[in-house]
């Protein structure tokens, strides 16, 4: 039986002032749920969240990290700095990476092994865009970046890997994909992982949706099979939307 979890993606939002504000309300409002839980404030403020959700049922994400661990890389933040400051969880191959900063499937993969070499879990994100839905492309894109994020990965390191299944044209919209057609997509992921690895590696995997998840359409969304838990953007940026979201399936 694999468990609900739900992650917030706070994207470039709060100050570090609110950023401790929000968290403390979560973990107040949300001690005791048996989901898993993960907040991902921006970079910014993951130091002061960090010191509120420790010792909690709040895990600490980051919202993306350096393929590197040290060096001259202007602006980038190394796995090992995130360790050091109480993350244990990175997002990674988000559409807004991809699409908007041109991230590659390559760099991803490199990212993901650092990560995972490093301990931490990852939130894996894969999706396509109206184009690519339009084209009839979504099974092979989704594959592909599946495939290509996940290269070189051994099985013994799939239980800290989450995907993310997050059609770019349902991000920060409004608009949802169906549960059906979620769960469609979902299944098809599971079954490539089956293939690639084995069939008890893809019944255990979690797979996340994402895109305009709110409180009136996650039940819907968990009711599926293949919908394990949701990565949020826009609803958890407030505990009203957030908490009942974290607390769906539980
Ligand atoms: P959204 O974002 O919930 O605001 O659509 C989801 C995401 O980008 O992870």
């Amino acid at each position: 039986m694999r468990k609900p979890y739900f992650a917030g993606n706070w994207k470039m939002h709060k100050t570090i002032g609110e950023a401790r504000e929000l968290a403390q309300t979560l973990v107040t409002e949300l001690d005791g749920n048996t989901n898993k839980l993960m907040i991902a404030p921006p970079f910014t403020a993951l130091s002061a969240v960090s010191e509120v959700v420790s010792g909690t049922n709040i895990k600490l994400g980051a919202q993306n990290m350096a393929p590197e661990e040290s060096g001259a890389h202007t602006g980038e933040i190394s796995v090992l700095m995130l360790r050091d400051i109480g993350v244990s969880v990175v997002i990674l191959g988000h559409s807004e990476r991809r699409h908007v900063y041109g991230e590659s499937d390559e760099l991803i993969n490199r990212k993901v092994k650092l990560a995972l070499e490093h301990s931490l879990e990852v939130i894996l994100c894969v999706g396509e865009t109206l184009e690519e839905r339009d084209a009839g492309r979504v099974n092979d894109v989704v594959a592909g970046q599946l495939k290509s994020g996940l290269n070189g990965v051994d099985e013994r390191h799939l239980v800290s890997v989450t995907i993310a299944y997050e059609p770019v044209w349902a991000i920060g919209t409004g608009r949802t994909a169906t549960p059906e057609d979620a769960d469609a997509v979902q299944a098809m992921i599971r079954e490539r992982m089956a293939n690639a690895y084995s069939d008890s590696a893809a019944e255990a995997l979690c797979i996340q949706y994402g895109g305009s998840v709110k409180p009136e359409n996650v039940v819907g969304l968990m009711e599926r099979p293949n919908i394990d838990g949701a990565l949020v953007g826009g609803a958890s940026l407030m505990s009203e939307s957030f908490v009942p979201i974290a607390r769906a399936g539980a």
